[in-house]
């Protein structure tokens, strides 16, 4: 088994505690009515879960990857939609952390790590999905600031984002090599939130368009070097991926907890249908692929901790946890029956919950070339 401390089983027992307490007992009705619950996301900052790898310098608790892992299950077991908020939030404090400069860091961090502002990660755009080397949102330099055109969708958190790490294009012939990373604060002229997305599941998290119009944006606030920009989302979404596989887990083990419960009390030719082979076969598969999937998800979270690559290994996790979600899903509302498909059950919220872990931050396909293009050196 893996080596769980006893700080990071702390920190796993205070965000079940928490999500417990505010967020179970109201994911069902924050779906139904796409409710972001705004005060709730910053309660979870205060508790140190928005910004758990920046260190206490920097005003985080430094908590690290696995903890982040365990936590992050915690809350997605509880209400997805806040998962992805929190996993989203996570992961825009990495490019900071990694490519910010001492003045960056100094002044953003704080801010993310105690949740006063949330941040928000704009790589994906209208034309640019799996291949964010192809984005057309363009950054030119005018002297003692950027100028950026362009636009950005299914921006998670987006609407309620106080920064943005945006990457953008400053040079038109160099592909991939031609983007770079912005800081963009809220509130800058030029900067419009554009439609909210009407979602299949995840409904109270936040998904917008982000529309650049002649924003200006200062000079220090380029991340990193120009250039650098696909380099620092990648490095980013590495960090990402152990993120969804997390949530996946989390709405893996809730799916399995729904499927045992509901086995155990339906009744049907005289007796709960749990005691048929059948189900017991499909709860059976859900745990061990839930082992196997926790145990890929802790093992990349704990090299990244150690500072040792973990490129391969969060997309094996976040691949194998996100389908793994899907499945679990499947069976847990076969097993559910007719009642399954109503919305009276949870079963139907995280069916719907756990499709789109599969695509986002890099699809199934994009984590499989990344970890052939590892195994087979292509
Ligand atoms: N870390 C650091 N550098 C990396 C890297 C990594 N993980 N992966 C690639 N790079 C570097 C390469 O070394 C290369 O560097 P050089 O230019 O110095 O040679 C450069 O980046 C280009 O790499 P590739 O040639 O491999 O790039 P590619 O165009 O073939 O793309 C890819 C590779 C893996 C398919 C990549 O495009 C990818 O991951 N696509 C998926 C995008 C994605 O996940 N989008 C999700 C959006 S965010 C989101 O969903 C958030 C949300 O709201 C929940």
């Amino acid at each position: 088994m893996f080596h769980i401390t006893s700080e990071q089983e702390m920190v796993r027992l205070m965000a079940r505690d928490f999500a417990k307490r505010e967020l179970e007992p109201y994911a069902g009705e924050r779906d139904e009515k796409e409710i972001f619950p705004e005060e709730v996301i910053k309660k979870m900052g205060q508790l140190g879960l928005m910004g758990m790898m920046i260190p206490p310098e920097y005003g985080g608790t430094g908590a690290g990857a696995v903890s982040y892992c365990l936590a992050l299950q915690e809350i997605a077991y509880a209400c997805a939609s806040s998962a992805v908020t929190m996993s989203v939030a996570n992961l825009s404090a990495e490019p900071l952390l990694k490519y910010g400069s001492e003045e960056q860091k100094t002044k953003y961090l704080p801010l993310l790590a105690s949740g006063e502002i949330l941040g928000a990660f704009a790589v994906t755009e209208p034309g640019a999905g799996s291949d964010p080397g192809s984005m057309t949102t363009k950054a030119e330099d005018r002297g003692d600031y950027y100028l950026i055109n362009g636009s950005k969708n299914f921006i998670t958190n987006g609407g309620y984002a106080g920064l943005i790490n945006l990457i953008a294009r400053t040079d038109s012939k160099k592909g991939n090599r031609g983007l770079s990373a912005f800081i963009v604060e809220e509130g800058l002229p030029g900067f419009i939130v554009g439609k909210k997305e009407k979602k299949m599941g995840l409904k109270a998290s936040n998904t917008v368009e982000l529309i650049f119009d002649d924003c200006r944006i200062p000079k220090e606030n380029l991340l990193g070097r120009e250039g650098q920009g696909f380099k620092v989302a990648m490095t980013a979404l590495d960090s990402g991926r152990i993120g969804i596989a997390s949530q996946s887990l989390g709405i893996a083990r809730a799916c399995l907890d729904e499927a045992v419960s509901y086995a155990n009390t339906r009744k049907q030719f005289g007796r709960n249908i749990g005691s048929f082979q059948a189900i017991q076969w499909m709860v059976a598969d859900m745990a061990t692929e839930i082992e196997a999937a926790s145990l890929l998800a802790l093992s990349a979270a704990h090299r990244k901790d150690k500072g040792i690559p973990f490129t391969k290994e969060a997309s094996m996790a976040k691949l194998f946890a996100s389908e793994l979600a899907n499945r679990a899903a499947y069976k847990s509302l076969q097993v559910h029956g007719g009642y399954g498909y109503m919305t009276d059950f949870k079963i139907e919220r995280l069916y719907r919950d756990a499709r789109v872990t599969a695509i986002y931050e890099g699809t199934s396909e994009i984590q499989r070339v990344v970890i052939a293009r590892d195994v087979m050196g292509v």
